[in-house]
């Protein structure tokens, strides 16, 4: 081979040369060589590269499947939060949208950018003077999980991007771009019929398996899969329009939907979306609505944030899609508060692009009212994300061998023992100890918004039961590595990581410990309210029926319920055991972070980020916040537009100031 002088150059060409091949096929679907050709180029690079490795660069085409699989996903902040969209289901309500946007924004003209909304998971990728450094998925929207090495395997994700002239401009520094990962119909079929011949189980839906495949651990499985990126939105102080953003993320390098585009009335825009109501079947991704924005982002910003949503733009959503079936059987399924509900087993049918079989059929009122029996042709519904639902039963198609379903007999032969309550549709078991209800509370107790132990889903929990292994909560804490690796589908290693995950959760936060305890009402919201509130968890559990109903945001029922809780005998023996295992939650304030113990003051805006986002990036990172500046203030966030009177108080108490960047680069730690 040639010296490393002309290799080095060699290859410099070899990789712009693939990298050409690579943009033209995937982002533009043109073919500049044929894949054997570019395949023959990219073995010559790699055999440079191994003979040279100091040649091998972070960008290079052969670097796209990163390696070792890795232990875990780390958590990652998004700089800028990502919000997920309002929706609209039909013109009226569109019309109204538009309506509203003109009240708030009597300056706006009234220009939208619409694009299809994609089904299938946002990630965000960050690119540092061009380069990609990291991929993070959306998260709970503040904090999302480093997919990295899994996106580096991705064809449609530069690893560097382009851009000469202007552009170059703005590849300097930081700069995100956001879309969505999505696996093409055909592509989803195709990876079905392979699972087929081999014997194994179809996957479900391209959605699920995209975001399933992004969460490997091994990237080398994700590069045989076949995700596609596409972009929606560009991150970059100068951009002031939304479709700018497309145009610049065409121009460095992304894919985006050839689709979207400008509308000046809501007459035209009418018409785009109901064509591709129409015609979306035709595309070769799964689609589920049209996304509306409002295109100047001043406008955009000005109309700002209602809870997760921004209110400059909207989802139109498609109706529902229909299909019928057959209903096989309805059975019994027992939730983990004992509730007992009606589930209809049907032959399964893909309905808006995933396969479904099972239906809530809510309780025997609901089962009566749609006149469901088994045996049953039935409408089902799916919309979006929304669970599948049986609409009603079609009478006029029975041969009379359809049965009826009796709940109440149902229940009589049940082995576990329930009861109706007057005035409820509901039945509930009287007692709660039956294992099929605590493989329920368990798989509660160990779920991701609760304790969030690794690797013990539906299959573990249910293992441990039958096994006798776990009895009540505190006992997964008593397990060893020598009690589960005898398990089905364990070995030493994954029982040495289940047992370390949980050892990992014996100081849980006392939020997450409270929701996961499964007492009625408490969802994770009321939890943190009450962590806020009494700080410790002995505060807590020597709290009145007073003291909770005088929480904002806990009512009577709540409140009610929790009392029951506290005064229920179990729940003594239950912490009593939690205890003597070194199992509790830690206190309120002591949650650890960057800004634990800090008492910070926020004043004017944090560029990308609401005011009340403000707040949350200081109370996620331990802190406290204050609305005004006092002696005991450690802390001055100054923002855009800071305002004076705070700024002086603090330069008066020899307070120093933190400024945006700072604050963002300390909370991201
Ligand atoms: S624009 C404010 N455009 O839909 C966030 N989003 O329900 C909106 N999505 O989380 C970003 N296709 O992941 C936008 N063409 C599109 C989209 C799109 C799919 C997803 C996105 C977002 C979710 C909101």
């Amino acid at each position: 081979m040639k010296n490393k002088q002309e290799a080095e150059k060699r290859a410099h060409k070899l990789r712009k040369l693939i990298n050409e091949y690579r943009y033209n096929y995937h982002v533009h679907d043109r073919s500049t060589m044929s894949e054997a050709a570019a395949d023959s180029l990219k073995h010559e690079l790699s055999q440079i590269e191994e003979k040279y490795p100091e040649l091998v660069v972070a960008d290079s085409p052969t670097q796209r499947v990163a390696g070792k699989p890795l232990e875990g996903f780390s958590k990652v902040q998004h700089q800028q939060r990502m919000l997920s969209l309002n929706d609209v289901f039909n013109q009226e309500e569109l019309t109204k949208w538009f309506e509203r946007m003109h009240k708030l924004a009597p300056d706006w003209d009234g220009e939208v950018f619409a694009d299809l909304k994609l089904d299938g998971l946002a990630c965000a990728l960050v690119y540092e003077d061009g380069l990609l450094v990291q991929a993070i998925t959306r998260g709970d929207g503040f904090v999302g999980e480093d997919v990295t090495q899994n996106v580096r395997t991705m064809h449609s994700v530069p690893l560097k991007l382009q851009g000469r002239g202007v552009l170059a401009s703005y590849l300097k520094g930081r700069i995100e771009i956001r879309g969505e990962i999505v696996i093409y119909d055909k592509d989803f079929e195709k990876l079905n019929k392979d699972r087929e011949k081999r014997g194994l189980e179809k996957y479900a839906n391209p959605r699920n398996t995209a975001a399933g495949t992004i969460r490997q651990l091994d990237s080398r499985l994700v590069a045989v899969r076949p995700l596609q990126f596409h972009a929606y939105a560009v991150l970059h102080p100068d951009i002031k329009y939304k479709h700018q953003e497309y145009e610049l993320a065409t121009n460095i390098g992304f894919k985006v939907n050839k689709e979207a585009k400008l509308f000046y009335t809501p007459a035209t825009l009418a018409k785009f979306i109901e064509s591709w109501e129409t015609k979306r079947d035709s595309l070769p991704f799964g689609t589920d609505g049209v996304v509306i924005t409002v295109n100047e982002k001043k406008v955009f910003e000005k109309l700002g944030v209602v809870g997760k949503a921004p209110r400059g733009a909207c989802a139109y959503k498609y109706p529902a899609e229909q299909t019928t079936t057959k209903v096989k059987d309805i059975i019994i399924s027992v939730g983990r508060t004992g509730a007992a509900v009606p589930v209809a087993i049907m032959e399964p049918v893909l309905v808006a692009g995933s396969t479904v079989q099972r239906a809530t059929l809510h309780n025997q009122d609901e089962i009566e009212r749609k006149d469901v029996r088994i045996g049953d042709t039935v409408i089902i519904q799916k919309a979006g994300d929304i669970i599948p639902e049986v609409l009603k039963s079609l009478p006029e198609l029975r041969d009379g061998t359809e049965k009826k379903f009796d709940m109440a007999k149902e229940l009589a032969e049940h082995p576990i023992h329930f009861e109706r309550k007057d005035g409820e549709a509901v039945w509930r078991a009287t007692k709660l100890d039956d294992p099929v209800i605590f493989k329920r509370q368990l798989e509660h107790f160990v779920s991701r918004g609760a304790l969030d132990i690794d690797g013990m889903g539906t299959k573990v929990v249910e293992l441990l039961v039958d096994e006798k292994l776990v009895k009540s909560l505190p006992d997964i804490y008593q397990l060893s590595v020598a009690d589960v690796e005898p398990l089905e589908g364990f070995a030493e290693k994954s029982a040495q990581q289940l047992i370390a995950s949980i050892q990992d959760k014996k100081q849980p936060t006392f939020q997450r410990f409270l929701f996961g305890l499964g007492i009625r009402h408490v969802g994770q919201q009321t939890a943190a309210d009450i962590a806020k509130r009494f700080k410790t968890f002995d505060a807590f559990l020597s709290s009145t029926y007073e003291d909770l109903e005088a929480i904002e945001g806990v009512g009577v029922v709540v409140a009610h319920s929790i009392t029951e809780w506290l005064e229920a005998a179990q729940t003594a023996q239950l912490l009593e055991s939690f205890k003597k295992l070194s199992v509790w939650p830690r206190d309120f304030a002591q949650v650890k972070g960057p800004l634990a113990g800090q008492k910070v003051v926020i004043t004017g805006s944090l560029p990308g980020f609401g005011r009340e986002e403000g707040f949350d990036l200081v109370r996620r990172a331990g802190g406290e916040v204050q609305t005004s500046v006092g002696k005991d203030t450690t802390m001055l966030v100054v923002g855009d537009k800071p305002g004076k009177s705070k700024r002086d108080k603090a330069a008066k108490l020899g307070l120093k100031e933190t400024s945006a960047s700072e604050f963002i680069g300390l909370v991201n730690e």
